[in-house]
């Protein structure tokens, strides 16, 4: 106990302050309850349906958790890309947490196939227009963690950059440009048009203050890595790009397509093309796979 309090001592005076004062704090403080700690009450008043229908607040619910596991997976990212001279260990720690977060992602992803009523979602789905999922600022902030900008510029995209293209440029031509902006006439969809105006100058400069210190660059600096580390890498490309994306697909296809019809999604893109990995061929480590690989990316 007086080693402890002799600490505490220490502490405080290392601060400047009296530590009797901060001591005494404690003879009236609250012990700490799990409901303060964890915010119980405010995390489950977030859920505010705009229809009726009972199965929207699952819809809201589920997005909510997906948007807390892409911030673990974010704050992995953040402590890769502020670390300094990483070692291989630290970074097979961090790759297998987000593998992990990202097999959460994948195999839950069920519940909004199979658990919503069909029909309730298609109606309440048309109250929610314009939002998409696409508006989904984390889903971007972890791109721009995990690699250089040039892997998020698809083919077509690469055509029209010009030499040495700066970040600004880059995010002219990233892919998910292609959900909602017509680059013939330079319209874009109003989902678009919001999310950009909201997000595109944070994601600049979080893409700015991470060139050079991606996931992907801190692989490389450490010039020959092993090949656990290679298939970690690959491993959580291949899940995060491909098979979650796959499931998400799937859910779409469930409530869109139907009796030879396609509906319009609640963000306006050409979504079967859009969402289908083969298409974007989106890899945050396109190094690490072969020709045939590449090809055959999302079957
Ligand atoms: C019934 C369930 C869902 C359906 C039918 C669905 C459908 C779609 C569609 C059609 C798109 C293409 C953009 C558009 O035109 O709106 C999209 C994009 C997207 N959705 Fe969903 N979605 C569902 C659930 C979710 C959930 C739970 C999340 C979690 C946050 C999510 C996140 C995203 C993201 C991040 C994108 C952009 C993907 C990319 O740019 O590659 N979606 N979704």
């Amino acid at each position: 106990m007086s080693e402890a309090k002799d600490k505490l001592i220490e502490k405080y005076e290392a601060l400047g302050e009296n530590a009797n004062t901060y001591l005494e704090g404690l003879y009236h403080s609250r012990p700490i309850t799990y409901w303060d700690y964890i915010e119980v009450e405010t995390l489950l008043s977030l859920q505010r349906p705009r229809t009726d229908f009972k199965d929207e607040t699952i819809f809201i619910m589920y997005h909510q958790v997906t948007e807390l596991l892409l911030k673990m997976l974010r704050h992995e990212l953040e402590q890769v890309v502020e670390a300094e001279g990483v070692t291989e260990e630290f970074l097979l720690t961090k790759l297998s947490r987000m593998a992990r977060y990202t097999k959460m992602l994948i195999t839950s992803f069920d519940i909004m196939k199979d658990g919503m009523d069909h029909g309730d979602y298609n109606e309440f789905r048309k109250a929610l227009t314009p939002a998409s999922g696409f508006q989904s600022a984390q889903f971007r902030y972890i791109e721009i963690l995990c690699t250089r900008l040039e892997n998020l510029v698809n083919e077509p995209g690469r055509l029209r950059l010009g030499n040495d293209p700066g970040v600004e440029e880059y995010f002219e031509h990233i892919y998910w440009r292609d959900a909602g902006l017509d680059r013939e006439t330079g319209k874009k969809t109003l989902t678009m048009k919001l999310f950009e105006e909201k997000y595109l100058a944070s994601f600049i400069q979080l893409a700015k203050g991470a060139q050079g210190r991606t996931l992907e660059e801190k692989v490389m600096a450490l010039g020959d890595p092993s090949p656990a580390l290679i298939e970690s890498l690959r491993e959580f490309d291949r899940l995060y790009n491909v098979e979650w994306p796959q499931v998400h697909l799937r859910t779409a296809e469930h409530y869109l397509t139907g009796k030879g019809q396609v509906k319009a999604a609640t963000g306006g893109s050409q979504w079967k093309k859009y969402l289908h990995p083969k298409f974007q061929q989106r890899k945050f480590f396109p190094g690490l796979w072969s020709e045939e690989e590449r090809q055959q990316w999302g079957g």
